[in-house]
């Protein structure tokens, strides 16, 4: 600190001068600091849950597709989670002495449905969509991190309104298509994705986007080519880019 000031400077003057001007910035960081830091979004920190459910077992190594368990995913605002009977549809039959399981079996006997912690969640005054994201080929790593090797299911992205508008000003950055199944819709490329990973874990075979999205990467790009791409893109699926900042669109 001493070092900043010529020896002829009149001290006091200027360390109170100093920490006059420091002290906004401070306040900046800190404060920027603490509602960004993992602890206050909850991202990347599993929540404590009543059964250690698992997506790389059920929905990678098992290949379970997302619709059996979030069955209003494509065709509702809510991905909904799996009801006990879903869970049952298998764990009636296949491990059924587990330990871990008991809490199934028991809200089975009881109908007393699982609490599940709720690990995403957007305040009450914003609207948020699920199926107009799938249908547009928007992939649910993009907003929810790598679910196919979580063991305990964390959130991946803070899901802040500038997460949000950070797409919805350029989604010709984020859309792509599979070139390699061009005749998927979408939406269909949204849950095959998932199929792929299982003969291609790494994504070796993929498009640059899709190697981001295997690793819980956002599908985002700024390459030229592949950009002038998201433009078309834009057109055939008839995104309404020129709305998609409306504050209505997310406050009605
Ligand atoms: C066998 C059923 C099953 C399958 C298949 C499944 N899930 Fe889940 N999912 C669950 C259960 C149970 C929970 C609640 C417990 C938890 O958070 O892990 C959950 C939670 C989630 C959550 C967090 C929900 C919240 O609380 O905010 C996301 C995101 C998610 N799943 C995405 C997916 C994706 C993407 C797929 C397909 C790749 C998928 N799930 C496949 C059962 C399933
Ligand atoms: C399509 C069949 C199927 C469905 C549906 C299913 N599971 Fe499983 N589950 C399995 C199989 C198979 C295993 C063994 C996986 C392994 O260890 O590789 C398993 C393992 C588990 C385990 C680990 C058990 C242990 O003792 O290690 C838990 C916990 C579990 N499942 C919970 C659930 C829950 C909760 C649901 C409903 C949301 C569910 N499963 C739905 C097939 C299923
Ligand atoms: C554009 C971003 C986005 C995409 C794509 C997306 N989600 Fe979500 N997801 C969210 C947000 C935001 C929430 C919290 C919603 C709320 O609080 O109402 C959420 C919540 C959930 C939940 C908790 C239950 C619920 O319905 O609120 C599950 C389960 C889930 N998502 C699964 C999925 C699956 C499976 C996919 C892909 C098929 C997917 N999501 C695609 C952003 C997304
Ligand atoms: C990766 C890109 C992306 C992200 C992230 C994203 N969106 Fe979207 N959103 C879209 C696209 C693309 C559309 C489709 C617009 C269209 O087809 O006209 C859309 C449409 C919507 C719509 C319009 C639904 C309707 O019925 O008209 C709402 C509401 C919405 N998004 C809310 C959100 C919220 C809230 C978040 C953050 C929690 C979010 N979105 C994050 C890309 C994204
Ligand atoms: C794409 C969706 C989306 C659009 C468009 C959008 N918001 Fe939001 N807004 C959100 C989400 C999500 C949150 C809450 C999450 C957060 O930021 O912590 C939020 C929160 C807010 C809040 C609460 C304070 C805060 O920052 O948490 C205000 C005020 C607000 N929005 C005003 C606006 C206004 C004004 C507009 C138009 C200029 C607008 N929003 C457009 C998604 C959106």
């Amino acid at each position: 600190m001493a070092n900043l000031f010529k020896p002829s400077a009149n001290s006091a003057a200027k360390v109170s001068l100093l920490s006059l001007a420091g002290l906004p910035v401070v306040l900046f960081f800190t404060g920027s600091q603490i509602s960004r830091s993992s602890a206050n979004t909850g991202v990347e920190n599993p929540l404590s849950q009543p059964i250690p459910f698992s997506h790389q077992h059920h929905a990678y190594e098992l290949g379970i597709d997302c619709r059996y368990c979030h069955t209003g995913v494509e065709r509702t605002g809510y991905a909904g989670l799996p009801q006990t009977e879903t869970c049952m549809s298998c764990h009636s039959q296949i491990w059924t002495n587990s330990p871990l399981l008991e809490p199934v079996r028991k809200s089975y006997e009881t109908g007393e449905p699982i609490k599940w912690a709720l690990v995403n969640k957007v305040p009450e005054f914003v609207y948020f969509n699920h199926s107009i994201h799938v249908n547009r080929g928007v992939s649910c790593n993009n907003c929810h991190g790598p679910i196919q090797k979580m063991h305990i299911t964390y959130k991946g992205r803070n899901l802040h309104m500038s997460w949000c508008l950070q797409c919805h000003s350029k989604p010709e950055e984020y859309l792509y298509s599979d070139e390699k199944n061009p005749d998927l819709t979408p939406r269909q490329q949204v849950f095959n994705f998932y199929l792929k990973l299982q003969t291609d874990p790494n994504g070796q075979q993929m498009g640059p986007q899709e190697q981001q999205l295997a690793l819980g990467n956002e599908q985002r790009t700024t390459v030229k080519d592949l950009v002038a791409r998201g433009n078309e893109l834009l057109k055939q699926r008839g995104v309404k880019k020129a709305q998609l900042q409306d504050c209505a669109v997310c406050h009605h």
